[in-house]
């Protein structure tokens, strides 16, 4: 499914017709960046938001969730370093007036040239067979060599002249390498400037006396400063989390590829506190608790992988992302960052406060260290969604569609579908629709012919389609459809809960 860029077209479509997500107010046309999730969309995100909040606060004992603001003093994000640090090298255009990210341009150029050394190595495996070494290959080839260097100098170069603030060098750069505007191939850029890429807004009703205000750019933020409160209420001991899921906004400079990256979107972070000094223990420990936890869903194994960062945020000592394999390639799903003490030792030097931790067995105190977990939801749903999303060739030649979504995230478990609109066949129908949906949602469909009712559950994504017909008034039972086998079996009403229970019970997923 990689690098398809028609599978991602069928993913966007897919996800408007049967009720995912629509583009923000698109009555006036849209919002660039901004999407509305739809009456499936808004059950499916519930539902993965449910499955992480329980796996990592309720299965956790030291791990507690709250809810801060998305509001928060502007201090907050003075002290983060998000005021003087959160930004992106922007350059224009002049003649197309297209605006792009000028490092993104120079990574862009520099993995061509990594793709061209590629090819060449490719070409020579080929040719050369099994006697062919591939390092001496690498080491040796003057074309190979030639495009290997130049990339690692273009990278090095940006990434000194970013380290530095020299952003006329990112602009010389860009010249020397001769790099054109990607859609109409013009040279002709403007200086490279600095972009904060948090959205600012007021608090106060006169313009004289309003206060500047963010919107918050992370939810991490709104768990350090509660930091000593929990610790306080909760009786908290160190090491132990706290959770958070809720909006986080970001002016990005260039926002494509549908929901991967928005202007609005939401995060799943925990903030875990440990002692100084055990904090590369627990990096570890939470890059592999996360990895299990998207393991779990089974959306094969081979879709993810690491990639532990060289060039570190000022706040860390550690980080790495969890890539998954989108329709357009393996690009970061979830971060895990070891942040040190500096946020809570900004907010100390900021507020005046202290954000220390009395350790009984140490009998001392200090600042914790934090090691973090921060997941993007929507790109998790983007993750599911593009990779549920199958053409299937069936037994007798035709095609089907089908959203094969992890049975426990699915937006409607169970559809129940009376076989005829008449002999009493709806009433009963509804009557287990009535009684299921005490526990689950499930929705009644009657209309179309009941292989047009399958079809449809199946692009929509419903694991269970539950059918009501003649013989349920002799013996009350029911056939059950399954979604991805498309078997089917007759059981009693009474078993149509056990059975949907097995299947989509958070427990027997997790575990
Ligand atoms: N508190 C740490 C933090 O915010 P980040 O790597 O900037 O780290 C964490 O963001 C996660 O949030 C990313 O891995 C991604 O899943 C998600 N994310 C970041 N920017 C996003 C955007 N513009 N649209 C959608 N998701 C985004």
């Amino acid at each position: 499914m990689a690098n398809n860029e028609d599978q991602f077209k069928k993913v966007v479509s897919h996800a408007k017709e049967y009720g995912y997500i629509f583009g923000s107010s698109e009555i006036y046309d849209g919002l660039s960046a901004v999407y509305d999730y739809a009456q499936n969309g808004v059950e499916l995100k519930n539902n993965i938001r449910d499955y992480w909040w329980r796996s990592m606060v309720h299965m956790h004992q030291n791990i507690v969730g709250i809810d801060a603001a998305i509001l928060m003093h502007p201090t907050t994000w003075k002290a983060s370093g998000h005021v003087d640090a959160f930004n992106d090298p922007l350059i224009d255009n002049k003649d197309s007036k297209k605006r792009y990210r000028a490092d993104t341009l120079v990574e862009d150029y520099a993995e061509k040239l990594n793709i061209k050394a590629q090819k060449e190595i490719a070409k020579a495996k080929k040719r050369f067979g099994e006697a062919f070494d591939e390092e001496q290959f690498v080491t040796t080839n003057p074309r190979v060599v030639g495009y290997l260097t130049k990339k690692k100098d273009v990278l090095e170069r940006l990434a000194r002249s970013l380290d530095n603030e020299d952003l006329a060098d990112v602009k010389s750069l860009i010249e020397e390498l001769e790099i054109a505007d990607p859609e109409t191939g013009s040279r002709n850029w403007t200086d490279v400037r600095q972009f904060n890429l948090m959205f600012g807004t007021q608090l106060g009703a006169s313009a004289e006396s309003a206060t500047k205000l963010y919107l918050r750019p992370e939810t991490a933020q709104g768990i350090f400063v509660n930091f000593l409160n929990v610790q306080k209420t909760g009786r908290m001991k160190i090491p132990f989390g706290i959770a958070q899921t809720g909006k986080a906004f970001r002016n990005e400079i260039v926002a494509r590829q549908f929901i991967f990256r928005m202007r609005e979107f939401e995060q799943m972070e925990m903030q875990f506190f440990v002692r100084p000094g055990e904090e590369m223990k627990w990096y570890d420990y939470w890059k592999e608790t996360r990895l299990n936890w998207h393991l779990s869903l089974g959306l094969g194994a081979e879709n993810y992988r690491f990639h532990d960062h060289e060039k570190l945020a000022h706040y860390a000592n550690a980080a790495a992302d969890i890539e998954f394999n989108f329709p357009f390639g393996f690009k970061e799903l979830e971060g895990i960052h070891s942040r040190t003490d500096f946020d809570l030792k900004a907010h100390e030097k900021y507020s005046g406060k202290k954000l220390q931790f009395f350790d009984p067995e140490l009998n001392e105190s200090y600042v914790p260290y934090v090691v973090e977990t921060s997941i993007g939801l929507d790109r998790m749903f983007l993750a599911v969604l593009s990779h549920s999303l199958q053409e299937e060739t069936l037994d007798d030649g035709s095609t089907r569609v089908v959203l094969k979504l992890p049975s426990v995230l699915a937006p409607v478990k169970a559809a129940v579908l009376p076989l005829v609109k008449k002999d009493g066949l709806q009433e009963i129908a509804q009557k287990i629709v009535d009684e299921l949906a005490w526990d689950y949602n499930v929705s009644y469909d009657e209309k179309d012919a009941v292989g047009r009712r399958y079809r449809r559950q199946d692009a929509a994504g419903t694991p269970f389609c539950i059918t009501v017909d003649h013989q349920t008034k002799e013996d009350n039972t029911v056939t059950i459809r399954d979604r991805d086998s498309m078997l089917q079996e007759r059981i009693p009403i009474s078993e149509i809960a056990g059975k949907i229970k097995e299947l989509v019970s958070v427990r027997n997923w997790l575990s």
